[in-house]
């Protein structure tokens, strides 16, 4: 396994190994992995030749008064874990070689970006995308690998795909949980023992309106109303936003159908956590 941390030489390289007909899969990531991300590598290493991996932690997708500077590193547990994936490739760049001073060029999202996580997160979402398509560019994947727990992210990847006509396929697996529900997040590692016991109430939420759902209810605002009511008895939660929406084009959902998206985002002491189903889903 080799590590990059020039942009040049992994462009390079890219390049030279598609000219002789290798298929590159691209796993992108913040690093500090775990098995979300591992089920992205593991199905990557299926899909590709050439098995790379980015661990970039984006500055331009963090707003001011966010985690930026305490977001959680571990090079070398995230090597070892690399290996064990079959990664052949670490781009690991530095900020100041993705964004050199007179950076000034960035991808603007607009209806897709603004409900949800980017109305708390302003400038998050073109901070990914920005950040997405240079790193396309830089290892020129032939098909990139998203989690759906980070729903909105992907559906302005898949938009953003087909507006620019980036020949990059897309694929999207399911949210991968700890054996008590909590989805699996590198954030996850800011809770302590009592806040990760509180967290479990958005898993619950999930799991209570999926239950109304399979049992007949499809009333938008009775099943979220379920739900807030849950997470209104855990003391050390507090809701940012927790709405049911098409999962196609984000708009509210009046009505609950198999394709209604639930996503919510709580902040559990200091620690914002997110998750989200589908009413059909099977997780
Ligand atoms: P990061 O949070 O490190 O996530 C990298 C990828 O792992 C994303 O596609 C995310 O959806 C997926 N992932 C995270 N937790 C998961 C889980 N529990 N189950 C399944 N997949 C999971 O998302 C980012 O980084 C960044 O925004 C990035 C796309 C790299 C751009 O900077």
């Amino acid at each position: 396994m080799k590590i990059i941390t020039s942009i040049n030489e992994m462009q390079q390289l890219s390049l030279s190994l598609k000219r002789e007909g290798k298929r590159v899969a691209f796993v992108p990531t913040m690093g500090f992995l775990h098995e979300g991300h591992t089920s992205l590598l593991r199905e990557g290493r299926r899909r590709g030749d050439i098995l790379v991996l980015s661990i970039f932690v984006n500055p331009i997708q963090f707003g001011a008064n966010e985690d930026l500077d305490r977001y959680p590193r571990n090079l070398d547990g995230d090597c070892t874990i690399a290996r064990e994936c079959g990664v052949d490739l670490v781009f690991t760049p530095t900020a100041g070689e993705m964004y050199p001073p007179g950076f000034q060029t960035s991808i603007r999202v607009r209806e897709l970006a603004l409900p949800l996580c980017g109305a708390s997160r302003p400038g998050h979402f073109d901070g990914v995308a920005t950040v997405v398509t240079k790193l396309f560019n830089i290892v020129q994947p032939d098909v990139a690998l998203f989690g759906n727990k980070d729903f909105q992210q992907l559906a302005v990847i898949r938009r953003m795909i087909a507006d620019l006509a980036l020949p990059v396929e897309i694929i999207g697996l399911p949210i991968v949980r700890e054996a008590d529900g909590l989805a699996m997040s590198s954030r996850n590692a800011y809770l302590s023992p009592d806040e990760r016991r509180s967290a479990l109430c958005l898993s619950r939420a999930i799991h209570i309106v999926r239950e109304r759902y399979a049992a007949g209810e499809r009333r938008a605002n009775v099943l979220r109303d379920e739900a807030l009511k849950l997470i209104a008895a855990e003391p050390a939660a507090t809701i940012d936003y927790l709405e049911l929406r098409d999962a196609a084009t984000l708009e509210p959902a009046t009505d609950a159908s198999d394709t209604t998206l639930m996503a919510l985002a709580v902040k559990i002491g200091t620690t914002r956590l997110i998750d989200n189903t589908l009413m059909c889903d099977e997780r």
